[in-house]
């Protein structure tokens, strides 16, 4: 998958912002900023403060940068923390863009007074770096702009830090996912795991199976994501170092596929009669693969990701059980009576499929990549896993759906992804992990307000080093303040305990 301005080479980036003069030495009340969340590895912060001027404010490439004017990702990028880092400015001027181009191409002269470079091998490196940027920018009262002058060196811990959504139990609005991915990237969240359908509906509208949205959706029209609206959802995220990892799981969690897609599911039966009821996707007949084959053929090509999520749990065995044909079928295979095996033989054979899609396209290292789903033995399972040498994700614990009263953040901090029992080649097999909010009972109404600023705990866990962030009560003060600032930035972010915000979420 071929981003926009990423090579093989490398690529440095540098900006430079210019500085008015300090302000004289009266008393202003500042509402100080101190850290970032997530947590850089470095970050060394100094008393000596500089105010900043938006009419004099410019991003630019450095002279040696491989990136340049026109890497759309960085131009784009420059655009949006241009608002963030002065929104009065933004919000009381109509004349934003023509303005801020005014500025790219004519501020270079009062450089001289101050300048701050970011360098980064990669694009999305620079990413995050502007987003560490911006939080150091601080008002006061009387809303002057200051920045102190502070050295940074960081990068992640953890390679894969994901955000899961649940757009079949509810539909999310489009507006409501690209929001999410906002405030993704202010956490430096990198993966949106996006399960997109399960039992309840099957809001992706296919291009090769029209029927499955048409009579699997809530409704066909408005409770629908088109191929437009998924290229927005990808073209959003990339734009913010995000990729987007869609979930097709099967075989079970898929009733409303077969609304769409007669014959795609096992009948039920009661005795000798089928029930009317259907069980998961049925296993033993050609067209089940033929149909999986078509799907994911179209789904690779729509989803750019050298992932998709293929699911596979919670598979019920009743219906199988019931069914003569699965009987049969399991006789002739020699599974006896153990289901396990004849899920076994699909998920073999979809993954066959599903490589047959890959090869299409491109060669990719296939190792499967487990996730860790189940609840209180996670550490033992991290052990099991990595021990058999494969690589996992960490998302037990963060199950955000879940709430309880009174800081629950705590809990999710306190997380360590490496704490269990194995060798370091084994703790190496830790990739990263995922907060993952279900959706039976969060749509759009309380999305914003259950994943934020709850899910910063994880980010920070799955960012920051372990070493410097083993303490929740000195995270707190800080997660306070970045929690205030996603309210500033329009997110409706929850409060973490009693206290106020300069920029109030204002009920609107
Ligand atoms: C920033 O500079 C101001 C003014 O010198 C100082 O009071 C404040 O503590 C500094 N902030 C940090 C985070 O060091
Ligand atoms: C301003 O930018 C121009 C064009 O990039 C360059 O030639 C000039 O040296 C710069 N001036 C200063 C003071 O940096
Ligand atoms: C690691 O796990 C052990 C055993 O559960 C626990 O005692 C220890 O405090 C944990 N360490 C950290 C840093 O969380």
């Amino acid at each position: 998958y071929k981003y926009q301005c990423t090579s093989s080479i490398l690529v440095s980036v540098l900006f430079q912002y210019s500085l008015g003069l300090n302000w004289p030495t009266f008393y202003v009340w500042v509402q100080q900023v101190d850290g970032v969340w997530p947590l850089p590895q470095q970050l060394d912060q100094s008393a000596d403060r500089n105010s900043l001027s938006p009419q004099r404010f410019s991003f630019t490439y450095g002279r040696d940068s491989a990136a340049q004017t026109g890497c759309s990702v960085l131009d784009a990028a420059f655009k949006r923390y241009f608002s963030i880092i002065f929104p009065d400015f933004t919000k009381g001027s109509a004349m934003l863009t023509t303005l801020y181009s005014c500025f790219v191409v004519a501020d270079n002269l009062s450089v001289s007074e101050g300048q701050a470079v970011l360098r980064s091998v990669t694009v999305w490196g620079a990413l995050r770096g502007l987003e560490s940027f911006s939080q150091l920018v601080y008002q006061d009262d009387y809303g002057s702009y200051f920045i102190n002058k502070t050295e940074i060196v960081d990068f992640p811990r953890f390679a894969f830090r994901g955000l899961l959504l649940d757009t079949s139990r509810h539909y999310l609005p489009l507006h409501a996912i690209l929001k999410t991915l906002d405030a993704m990237a202010y956490s430096k969240f990198n993966v949106f795991h996006w399960h997109i359908v399960d039992d309840p509906s099957f809001p992706y509208q296919s291009r090769t199976f029209p029927d499955l949205s048409n009579k699997g959706a809530f409704h066909p029209f408005t409770h629908v994501y088109t191929q437009s609206d998924v290229m927005r959802v990808i073209e959003h995220a990339r734009m913010r170092g995000i990729r987007v990892i869609p979930e097709f799981d099967s075989p079970g969690h898929t009733q409303s596929w077969g609304k769409g897609q007669p014959n795609l599911l096992t009948p039920c039966y009661k005795g000798d009669v089928p029930s009317g009821s259907f069980g998961p996707v049925d296993p033993t007949v050609d067209t089940t693969y033929k149909f999986m084959e078509s799907l994911l053929k179209e789904v690779k090509f729509v989803f750019p990701d050298s992932y998709v999520h293929l699911g596979g749990d919670e598979v019920s065995f009743a219906c199988w059980q019931s069914n003569p044909n699965v009987r049969t079928f399991m006789e002739k295979m020699g599974f006896g009576k153990d289901f396990t095996k004849l899920e076994s033989f699909y998920m073999e054979r979809t993954s066959i499929v599903w490589q047959d899609v890959f090869d299409y396209h491109e060669r990719i290292p296939q190792d499967t990549v487990l996730e860790i789903w189940k609840g209180e033995t996670y550490q033992a399972e991290l052990s099991r896993m990595t021990k058999a040498g494969h690589r996992v994700l960490l998302s037990a614990p963060w199950y955000i759906n879940h709430i309880s009263y009174g800081q629950d953040w705590r809990n999710s901090y306190a997380v360590q992804p490496q704490n269990f029992s194995g060798t370091e080649e084994q703790k190496k097999l830790v990739i990263g992990g995922e907060v993952a909010m279900w959706g039976e009972y969060v749509d759009a109404t309380n999305l914003n307000p259950r994943l934020w600023p709850r899910a910063c705990a994880a980010a920070e866990r799955l960012w920051s080093d372990e070493e410097k962030t083993l303490n929740a009560d000195l995270a707190f003060p800080r997660l306070e303040k970045f929690r205030c600032e996603l309210l500033r930035r329009g997110i409706q972010a929850e409060p973490l305990f009693v206290g106020h915000c300069k920029h109030e979420y204002d009920g609107l």
